[in-house]
């Protein structure tokens, strides 16, 4: 099928890329010209693993092009993806603004019937509105539209392969026609017939995807209360981190046997510097005014917001009680992408930290295997090492932010002896207490105390 996508950011492109993968032509347009200019010279803008090869392959092929011509690529595709941001305005809700404008060019530039897909994470409703402006602002040159809502599950650092193999695909549609073309669309990954560039030469087995079909406003639900409960749950495994913190318990010791219970599940109970990024964030800020624009107190939803933002306090603490005085301490910086294998830095922790350290006086060296450069557009006065033995070299602490692989398994012993003060903070629970502290590192982290529990007062 011939698709158009419109908004060339992390989704836009993923969705681009994996449905050209999957045997469809594709056009993508973007109104950030410059993002367009790399895309068609042959860059990608974003690090996300496998999707320069995709694209290259694409590319070549010739089944995926892009272009700033967004009049030609309404018209090329027979189905056009919404895939514009939605960030969050001051008061927290989705701004829309982008949407409404790509809405009223379909409409104006159609002239073929099309299939119009919101892709974009949007509150409930906006489909609804969608169908309305693509109505009032058409030109009426034999442009029909069917409005469908597919949510994406995508995780960054993993979207290509949770694109290629998704556990389900909602598709929320109101007539007969959107369901099958977007039933056409997704065939090859139902039907498991197509060349998967993350496991070649061949796929593990996978369960088949289910298709779920739904209703335009259940399908966008969807997406809010699914990313809502993610964040739920961090906030919850972080408050049992500081009750195993403060009782002497072990936090991976009781969220292991939580997640064997199949009804609480095992992911997402990490505990530690809480989530960031520009997903979880922002959707349940959006998803708490939604609510409160139904007329539904969704406290549990501002608590577990709370409860997050309270991370970064905390691990501050830490750091303040083992430092003793910050100002020109030299501070280590291991992690600066709100997760491993992304560059992205949007809502990340790491962020809110450098700044904060950086205001009270500390000299901040930092290392990340990808989100250097974006980081020091931000934070210029920080110096900046690939090498992650060089942030250590000298330091008098070394915070670890990000649980990257590389970091993980560093040379602990050769991290210490080039330290000032081997004093490590591990907000991310991603080191072995045990074994840091018998290479002689002072070491804390999230819920995993010492032998002797801390006294509790009563
Ligand atoms: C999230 C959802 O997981 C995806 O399903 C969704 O499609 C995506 O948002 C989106 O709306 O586009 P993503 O933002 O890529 O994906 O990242 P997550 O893997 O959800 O991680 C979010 C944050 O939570 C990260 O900062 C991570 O470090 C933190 N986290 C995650 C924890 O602190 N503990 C955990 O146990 C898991």
């Amino acid at each position: 099928m011939r698709i158009s996508i419109i908004g060339c950011g992390y989704v836009g492109l993923v969705t681009g890329a994996c449905l050209s993968e999957i045997g469809h032509e594709v056009i993508c347009t973007d109104n950030d010209v410059k993002k367009i200019a790399v895309l068609a010279e042959g860059g990608v803008p974003i690090y996300e693993q496998h999707l320069e090869a995709i694209l290259k392959e694409s590319r070549r092929s010739g089944r995926i092009r892009f272009t700033t011509d967004m009049a030609e690529t309404v018209r090329q595709g027979d189905a056009i993806f919404i895939c514009v941001g939605t960030p969050p305005l001051e008061t927290g809700e989705a701004d829309l603004s982008a949407i409404e404008n790509v809405a009223r060019q379909i409409a104006s530039e159609s002239r073929s019937p099309k299939l119009v897909v919101e892709k974009s994470t949007v509150p409930v409703q906006t489909g609804q509105q969608l169908k309305r402006a693509l109505t009032v602002y058409s030109r009426n040159h034999g442009a029909r539209f069917h409005v469908a809502s597919n949510p994406e599950f995508l995780r960054e650092g993993t979207a290509v392969g949770d694109f290629l193999h998704p556990d389900r695909i909602v598709i929320g549609v109101e007539d007969e026609e959107a369901e099958k073309q977007l039933r056409e669309i997704y065939r090859p990954i139902l039907d498991g017939k197509f060349h998967c560039p993350v496991h070649a030469p061949k796929c593990p087995p996978h369960p088949a995807p289910s298709l779920l079909v739904t209703t335009i406003n259940s399908a966008e639900l969807i997406k809010h209360a699914s990313n809502s409960f993610l964040a739920l749950k961090i906030s919850y495994a972080n408050l049992i981190a500081d009750v195993c913190e403060r009782m002497g318990a072990n936090v991976e010791e009781v969220t292991r046997a939580m997640g064997m219970d199949p009804r609480i599940g095992p992911q997402f109970l990490n505990a530690g510097l809480g989530f960031g990024g520009f997903c979880l964030p922002k959707d349940i800020q959006a998803f708490i005014r939604l609510a409160e624009r139904a007329g539904v107190d969704f406290a549990m939803l501002r608590e577990a917001e709370r409860i997050n933002k309270q991370r970064i306090d905390f691990f501050l603490e830490k750091v303040r009680r083992a430092l003793w005085v910050v100002k020109d301490k030299q501070i280590g910086v291991l992690g600066l992408a709100f997760k491993p294998n992304t560059d992205d830095i949007r809502f990340a922790p790491a962020m809110e930290i450098l700044r904060r350290l950086q205001s009270e006086g500390a000299h901040l060296r930092a290392s990340d295997p990808e989100a250097m450069e974006k980081t020091r557009a931000i934070y210029p006065q920080i110096a900046y090492h690939r090498d992650p033995y060089e942030v250590a070299r000298g330091s008098d602490a070394l915070l670890l932010l990000t649980e990257w692989e590389e970091f993980r398994t560093l040379d602990w012993e050769r991290v210490r002896n080039l330290m000032a003060r081997p004093l490590v903070l591990d907000a991310r629970n991603m080191t072995n207490p045990a074994q840091m502290r018998a290479l002689g590192f002072e070491y804390d982290c999230f819920g995993r105390p010492q032998l002797s529990p801390a006294p509790v007062s009563q």
